[in-house]
């Protein structure tokens, strides 16, 4: 029965956020080493039911301080001993090639984590940003990224459990990581350190592309946003620079040129809205705005329900136009 329940609750492990699903180098090896503790565990649970087994059937006698030494010596120091010092060995050789950097010329990207969103900056070779978007990482397949993770409140941890082990981002300090990508897909990120009310809402999508259509999305990214062709959401992104959002938001090529929250330049073209937290669809973005603090209890950003009907879909219609 244990064995079978242990069976099917691993068969549930698949999907865009499962370390047992890997879709990259880091994670193929954690994923390995946790093939190798369930195997080598489980031959030792059988070991151990059955040494018991045979223990429980050993009549008293003269002999019996001669084997209980045996077993009590063998199993309680020797064979842990060989074990574990095996475990630490496996483990400890997987350390260099989880910790190697890629090389300075491959894709940077800085990642910081902030209550409760990841600010996602792509770096050139000299370390100079080059695009600002939010949570939402794309990937060239096959290509080492080096990751530079930090926080500019309190720890958060940074965690694709399809890519990689999970590192934390703590305040003051630039931690790093490398991502290789091995599998075209859509991986979901998570905070994994318990950071404030709406920790559980900070995640991020993971998108990996082919090489030519990753480089074609950074080129179109590093656009600034193109001006709005509807009237609607002409009026749109004029609430936008006069009602006060563009006193937190930026949005490359108007004058919004806010720093405290996402960057918006082409917030049309992501995934997800709110960290997550809603799809990315014209309906959500309206609620989105109107009802922040209802969609995500403790988000910063204040809700603009107070504004009229027509003014909100104006604005959703604005910034679903930023592709
Ligand atoms: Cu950020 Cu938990």
């Amino acid at each position: 029965v244990f064995l079978g329940a242990s069976v099917l609750g691993i068969m549930g492990c698949e999907g865009p956020q499962s370390a047992l699903d890997p879709a990259g180098r880091g994670a193929e090896q954690i994923a390995q080493l946790f093939w190798w503790l369930v195997a080598v565990n489980t031959f030792i649970w059988f070991l151990v039911v059955g040494l018991a087994v045979y223990a429980s059937q050993i009549r008293p006698g003269a002999h019996l301080h001669r084997r209980a030494k045996l077993l009590i010596i063998g199993g309680g120091v020797i064979f842990p001993l060989i074990v574990l010092t095996a475990y630490l060995t496996y483990g400890l050789s997987l350390m260099p090639g989880l910790l190697k950097p890629a090389a300075p010329d491959n894709l940077q990207i800085a990642v910081s984590g902030e209550q409760w969103w990841w600010r996602v900056r792509y770096l050139s070779s000299s370390g100079e940003e080059v695009i600002e978007l939010a949570n939402e990482i794309r990937l060239p397949l096959g290509e080492p990224v080096n990751l530079f993770l930090d926080s500019p409140d309190v720890i958060h941890s940074f965690w694709v459990p399809a890519l990689a082990g999970k590192v934390d981002m703590i305040p003051g300090r630039v931690s790093r990581l490398t991502l290789t990508a091995t599998q075209i897909g859509v991986y979901r990120g998570v905070c994994a350190e318990y950071c404030g009310t709406a920790h559980a809402l900070m995640k991020l999508d993971v998108v990996v592309m082919r090489p030519d259509v990753f480089a074609a999305w950074l080129a179109r990214q590093g656009q600034p946003a193109a001006a709005p062709q509807q009237a609607l959401a002409a009026r749109g992104q004029e609430l936008f620079l006069f009602a006060g959002c563009s006193a937190c938001h930026t949005i490359r090529g108007t004058a919004a040129d806010g720093q405290v929250g996402p960057d918006l330049t082409h917030v049309g073209s992501r995934l997800g809205l709110g960290a997550g937290t809603l799809p990315n669809k014209p309906a959500a973005f309206l609620r989105w705005i109107a009802h922040t603090e209802k969609v995500k209890p403790g988000v910063h950003m204040p809700a603009f329900g107070m504004l009229p009907e027509k003014d909100l879909r104006a604005l959703a219609m604005f910034l679903e136009g930023l592709q």
